[in-house]
């Protein structure tokens, strides 16, 4: 009724007084690195948007559910707690009604499955109230595909980081043989670019920049050097916010 949905603006203009920067990008281009950096030193809240999909359909594959069961992605996500938690070291552990499935969903198989329910119209929607639940004060920082042109639209900075294929590659490769997945750079290379192929191409929330991002190209520069940048950026946003 006309309560209901005048209760329900208030809140959402409420939470939209909470600053948030939202970083996309493809993967491998440092938007969960620089992402969780700026979210620990401002001790603003961190979503890792890819995180919340990976495990969403983890959970929809093991279970048996197809990406057009629509009836059985609803009672999925009625039915299943999906928990992040950043550790000390700024890596998110992810676990799906209690059980820590981090190592299972991280990998590039994770990552396929992921892109592939990514790509349902009813998965992103439930997945919405979700992601927007997580903006509280004093901040968040959003990392994915969709934050700036979908999820957060009024987001106070928008980041697009890209980065060259071979780079993204290398990196990924480092971080994934760092944690003990057997990959290879070769392997890589082909499923990063099919990946991204996917996201890019679907029809809901694609993989683009909103016409409002800040494009910062991280190929040849250092971690270091690109938080400075975003998190520059985001001072200045923060001192016109209000
Ligand atoms: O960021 P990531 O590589 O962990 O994301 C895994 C997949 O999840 C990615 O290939 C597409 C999907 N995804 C998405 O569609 N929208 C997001 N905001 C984040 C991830």
């Amino acid at each position: 009724g006309r309560c209901e949905t005048s209760r329900r603006e208030d809140s959402m203009s409420m939470s939209s007084r909470v600053p948030v920067l939202a970083i996309d990008g493809p993967s491998g281009t440092g938007k969960g690195t620089v992402g969780s950096h700026i979210a620990k030193t401002r001790g603003w809240h961190l979503l890792d948007s890819g995180a919340l999909y990976r495990a969403f359909a983890f959970a929809a594959n093991e279970q048996g559910i197809a990406p057009d069961d629509i009836e059985g992605i609803n009672a999925l996500d009625r039915e299943t707690e999906f928990a992040f938690e950043t550790t000390v070291s700024g890596e998110v552990e992810i676990r799906v009604n209690g059980r820590e499935v981090s190592m299972r969903v991280r990998g590039e198989q994770g990552g396929r499955l992921a892109s592939m329910y990514a790509a349902v119209p009813a998965v992103r929607s439930r997945l919405i109230k979700h992601q927007r639940s997580r903006r509280q004060d004093p901040g968040l920082v959003a990392d994915g595909r969709d934050m700036g042109t979908v999820v957060f639209p009024d987001a106070t900075l928008k980041i697009f980081l890209t980065a060259s294929p071979e780079i993204r590659a290398q990196r990924r490769y480092n971080q994934l043989k760092s944690k003990d997945f057997d990959v290879t750079l070769r392997g890589l290379e082909a499923q990063i670019a099919e990946r991204d192929q996917q996201d890019a191409s679907r029809a809901v929330a694609p993989l683009v920049a909103a016409s409002d991002a800040v494009v910062i190209d991280t190929s040849r520069r250092g971690i270091g050097e690109i938080v400075e940048e975003v998190d520059g950026l985001l001072s200045i946003r923060l001192r016109d916010y209000d």
